[in-house]
This record gives structure tokens, sequence and C-alpha cells, in this order.
């Protein structure tokens, strides 16, 4: 039987464990979750090694880490780029005079070393400041400030160290680019590319997107998106693409713009080198054969298809009380056995599953139309018990 192997351990990983196990493949998860365990094998994640003991089949890396330490550099076997590539995501100060190096849309931006720099600097752009760190921060690695004083204080900080744990060294001021966010993800072989259904993600914790940034409580997809957008946004993979082979990169795996539609142009803000998390778990829902069939053509170098989303897919975020900041772990969950669930922050303890992370379970829906799909992912979000478990209402609403 076909093998593959995902690492990380959170409702992204499992999503595609899941889409690839409809599709008849041995799943494996490095390290997984007491939930994972349910859809393949859970095995331990010991680093570089861990991906070089691996000896037959698809290695598919989650999240951003593995990429930037390397895991494509030592397995060929590994759906993603190499670390010097990963450095798209890895380092913000890369990606954006790559842009500017080849002429790709994004905000004005300047390169900071010292803190002694930043008043002159700062002065050349006009209030929101945006700050960005230039490491991978964890989502918290931006900052928008209104007033001068505060942007100086807290880019030093930045600069130093003492704002992040474990963050410091340059730092990018960009422009402050008003519009409308979207997000768009490609399968990459080369030049050869493909786009997945646009999803929607709701980043705030709170109902009307109030409270502080999360790593995401809900999604739903597929949103429509005009085709002129479209246009311009392939444009924007395409020269993305020529770049990289301009600069002698190969490119396979995923890639995820992070976009500003300013009057309908769009900017990049963001490369990621992976798919998005809660985005992932609404795409597989909505074309898991698509989604499998597609990577596998990517990785060998046939030509891809088009994805043919069937209906609408929601993802209700079931976070624990505290998250993001401080979440409430070690509740005991009880659930219905079968359901479209996928897992994020849990385990096992003593036979029960307990929460052990912010982002618990993804509640899923699918159906004909966006409000069936919300109503079922809402009807499972219900059966989830634990303490303290805590979601929007408004999820694709
Ligand atoms: P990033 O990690 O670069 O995608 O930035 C995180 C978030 O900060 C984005 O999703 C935007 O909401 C905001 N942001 C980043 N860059 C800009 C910008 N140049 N102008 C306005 N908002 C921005
Ligand atoms: N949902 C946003 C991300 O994965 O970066």
């Amino acid at each position: 039987m076909r093998k593959v192997h995902i690492l990380g351990s959170g409702g992204r990983e499992h999503a595609i464990g899941w889409a690839f196990r409809r599709c008849g493949f041995e799943v494996h998860y490095y390290p997984g979750n007491a939930g994972t365990a349910k859809d393949g094998v859970n095995h331990s994640y010991d680093g570089l090694e861990t991906v070089k003991r691996i000896e037959e089949g698809l290695v598919i890396p989650g999240s951003e880490r593995y990429l930037v330490d390397g895991v494509a550099n030592v397995s060929e076997m590994v759906f993603g780029p190499k670390a010097e590539v990963a450095r798209l995501e890895g380092s913000k100060v890369f990606a954006k005079e790559f842009m500017k190096r080849h002429g790709i849309r994004t905000a004005r931006f300047e390169v900071v070393h010292s803190p002694e720099e930043l008043p002159d600097k700062l002065r050349s752009f006009s209030p929101p400041y945006v700050l960005k760190a230039d490491g991978l921060a964890g989502g918290k690695g931006v900052l928008i400030l209104k007033d001068v004083n505060e942007a100086i204080e807290k880019g030093s900080k930045l600069i130093s160290g003492e704002l992040l744990k474990g963050v410091k060294g340059p730092l990018v001021i960009d422009e402050f680019l008003k519009g409308e966010e979207l997000s768009a993800m490609a399968l990459i072989n080369g030049s050869d590319f493909v786009l997945l259904p646009f999803v929607r993600d709701y980043k705030k914790l709170r109902d009307g997107d109030g409270g502080p940034n999360t790593g995401g409580m809900g999604s739903w997809g597929p949103v429509e998106v005009p085709a002129k957008t479209v246009e311009a946004i392939e444009e924007l993979v395409h020269r993305t693409l020529w770049a990289l082979d301009r600069e002698g990169y190969t490119y396979r795996g995923f890639l995820y713009l992070g976009l500003m539609l300013v009057d309908g142009e769009p900017f990049i803000l963001e490369y990621n080198v992976r798919l998005g998390d809660p985005e992932t778990e609404v795409v597989v829902l909505l074309d898991p054969e698509g989604f499998v069939d597609n990577i596998l053509k990517a990785f060998e170098g046939s030509k891809m298809g088009e994805f043919n989303p069937r209906g609408y897919a929601v993802d209700v975020v079931l976070a624990s009380e505290g998250y993001p900041d401080s979440p409430r772990k070690g509740q005991e969950i009880t659930m219905p056995e079968e359901g479209l669930y996928f897992f994020a922050g849990v385990s096992q303890v003593n036979g029960k599953l307990v929460v052990s992370g912010g982002r618990v379970i993804h509640s899923m829906g699918a159906g004909k139309t966006k409000d069936e799909a919300r109503k079922n992912a809402y009807l499972n979000a219900e059966k989830v018990e634990f303490p303290g478990k805590y979601y929007r209402r408004d999820i694709a609403l």
C-alpha cells in the first residue's frame, strides 16, 4: 500500500491525513495527537533524523518549522521547499528583498538593523507604522502602531530581543496598506501550479471580529473571488515562480500568499511555504480526491488538474477557555464515536481523551449550501463537551 508521512500535530495535519486515508493510503503522523491515531499511526518526531529514517512514501510537513529546519534538504521524499527557499516564510527581510528584486507587488519597506536607525527610517512612513520581526514569531511578529514614539520603543525592543521570547534581530518597516485581506494557496511544481479553492478564515477570538488575534477560530469555503482578482493572483504566483527559477531555486510544495487587495489590486503581505490552518480542513473536505491527486501529480512531476469543490464546507474551532494566552488544559472530553472532526490539542490520559492545547477540535460541516454546511458544523460542535469549551457563533454567517 502507498504510504504518506505527515509532520505535525494539529488539525491541518489530521485533515491532510484524513484525505490520504480516504484515498487508500497508509497514513503516519510525526508526532500527531490522540485524535490522529484514529486515522493512522502516530510516531515520535526527533528532528531531521526521523525524516532521514523514512524509507518509503511521501513526506508532508504541516508547519513551516520543519521546512525552515531543513527536512527537504535531508530527504528527496519531502513535498516542500529546501531551507534556503523556506526563508520566504522564515525571514521577512529575505522575502521582502526577494519581491523588490523581482518587481513583485508588495508594500514599500525599509529594513532596520539597529535601534539607532529606527527614528530616521520611521520618519519616511506615515502612521500607522507596521513593524515586522524578521524571523518566525508564532504569529506575534507584526506590530501595527499609531504613535511614532511607541513604534520606536517597541521596535527597539523587538530588535534587542526584549519584546518577544526567542525573537531578536532586524525588522522590516512596511508601508501600511488599507484594503481587504485575502489568502491564496497553491500547489507548486516548478513553473506549474494550481490554486486551491479560496477559503475565508477568522483570526479574532470573539464574534464580530473582536478580541485578540488567534491561530484561527474557524473557516469556510469555497469563497467566490472575482475572475479579475484571480487572474491578478495567478500573475503574482507566476512572477514568484519565475523569480525563484532565476535565482536558481526549484520549488515543489505548497505556497500560501497572504494578500491585501487595495482597490482590487493584490499586494503580497507575506509568503508561507505551507498550507493554512484552519483553511486546509475546509479544502480537504471540499475535494479530498482532487487534493490528494494533485499533490501526487505535483510530487511526481505530471500536470495538475483543477479542483472540483463539492458544495460548501465549514470549520468551527472548539477552543479551551483562556486561549490564546493561557488555555485551560487537562479537562476530559466527551463526544460521539463517529462524526466529522479534525483533532488538534487533544491527548490520551489513562484511556481518556483530554484537552492539551488551545485549539482543541475542529468541528466540521459539509453541505450543498453554505447554510447547510454551517448548520452541520454547529450541530457537531454541540455534541462535543468539555469544561471551558469556547467557540465563535458567527463562523460562515
Ligand atoms: P503578515 O504576517 O506579514 O501577514 O502580517 C500579519 C497581519 O498584519 C496581516 O494579516 C495584516 O492584517 C497585517 N499587515 C501586515 N502587513 C501589513 C501592511 N503592510 N499593511 C497593513 N496591514 C498589514
Ligand atoms: N490561517 C492562517 C495561517 O495558517 O497562517
